[in-house]
């Protein structure tokens, strides 16, 4: 993969129809000299309808027919290739000025932060998003904005607990769930974000004493990822975790009975927070020699059509309200969001990092 120049590693990530495009444009690149009138017409082509070039961390099954859709209504091709979004931001800088790509899609608050910070992004002064998504899932200094919207919440065995003795994330840590707590790897960004924005709600010293708290309830060490918190539940080997939304999604599609809730956290009166959300979000690249068309791709994006299915594929919300939620999230309940900026999450990352580590959370 190493080896391979960029057009062979895109077509190898991009859908076919897509492909077949780019390798006829390619092709015809390279055929015999045209007539001058067509050559002003492929001039003119070009600068309208210029492919744009989506870098995702993203998996493909998620943004490729809200790409299709794109293309079907303006006429535009997105051609885009998937990876680790460090991968791709490690890309990004390598390539520099010469990058083919205009927009970086990926997901957390924590991860479009540190692109920001790695200087990738120019600001997308767009009044558009602006109007669309709220001030609080976007950055502070406009490199990015949020594309759709997934809680992290509490996840429940209804066969073992009550939703009733549940109230707020810190009382996880409350002794009546010792033995009985299970926790994703502190490795993962979601956490890392979780813990940020806990730190910016309720200070250090008091989220220092929540984590460790956690930490002497968990029942097995940290899984590797969200379903796995949920699978031991299942197997009985816990009772309550915390998960992203559109996990709990996905496992409650392949069984409709699963024996599972969720459980929205923080939502008395005098809470100070909310429950926990992060975005999936993009930025345009400083490099992008195609802004224009870019920023008309993200501006789509958040328009009402692109959200029900952007936040949709994935069993998540869209970022604005009065656009239609999936059913089965619709059938989750609604729930009171934390306000805080969610640029909070990359500032307070650091700290979250090194306060997980001096609380034993591996
Ligand atoms: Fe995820």
């Amino acid at each position: 993969m190493k080896n391979r120049s960029f057009p062979s590693i895109i077509l190898a990530s991009i859908p076919m129809a897509t492909a077949i495009t780019f390798i006829s444009s390619l092709l015809l690149a390279c055929s015999s000299k045209p007539e001058p009138e067509a050559v002003e017409a492929l001039i003119d082509d070009s600068q309208t309808d210029e492919a744009i070039v989506v870098y995702s961390s993203r998996n493909e099954h998620l943004i490729s027919p809200v790409f299709a859709l794109f293309t079907e209504e303006t006429g535009v091709n997105v051609e885009f290739t998937t990876g680790k979004a460090g991968v791709l931001i490690e890309r990004i800088k390598a390539e520099g000025a010469n990058t083919p790509a205009d927009l970086l899609v990926t997901v957390d608050a924590g991860t479009l932060g540190y692109a920001a910070q790695q200087d990738i992004f120019q600001p997308l002064d767009s009044a558009e998003v602006n109007t669309r998504v709220p001030v609080y899932l976007r950055d502070d200094n406009d490199y990015w904005a949020g594309l759709s919207l997934r809680a992290r919440t509490i996840v429940y065995s209804t066969e073992r607990v009550q939703p009733e003795q549940l109230s707020s994330y810190q009382e996880l840590g409350d002794k009546k769930w010792q033995g009985r707590l299970c926790l994703r790897t502190s490795k993962k960004v979601y956490n890392q974000s979780l813990v940020a924005m806990l730190i910016a709600e309720q200070g250090e010293a008091k989220t220092e004493a929540i984590v460790s708290s956690w930490v002497a309830n968990l029942a097995i060490p940290p899984t590797s990822n969200d379903t796995k918190v949920m699978e031991a539940i299942l197997a009985g080997q816990c009772d309550v975790g915390i998960v992203n939304t559109y996990y709990f999604g996905r496992l409650q599609t392949k069984q409709v009975d699963l024996p599972l809730a969720l459980f929205w956290p923080n939502q008395s009166i005098d809470a100070i927070s909310g429950v926990h959300v992060n975005v999936a979000g993009v930025g345009i690249l400083k490099h992008s020699k195609n802004v224009a068309q870019a920023k008309r791709l993200v501006e789509w994006l958040v328009s009402d059509n692109a959200q029900a299915l952007f936040a949709g594929v994935n069993k998540e919300y869209p970022i604005n309200d009065g656009v239609d939620i999936n059913s089965q999230v619709a059938s989750w309940g609604t729930f009171k969001s934390s306000p805080l900026p969610l640029s909070q999450a990359y500032i307070l990352q650091p700290a979250a990092v090194k306060l997980m580590d001096r609380a034993g959370y591996k």
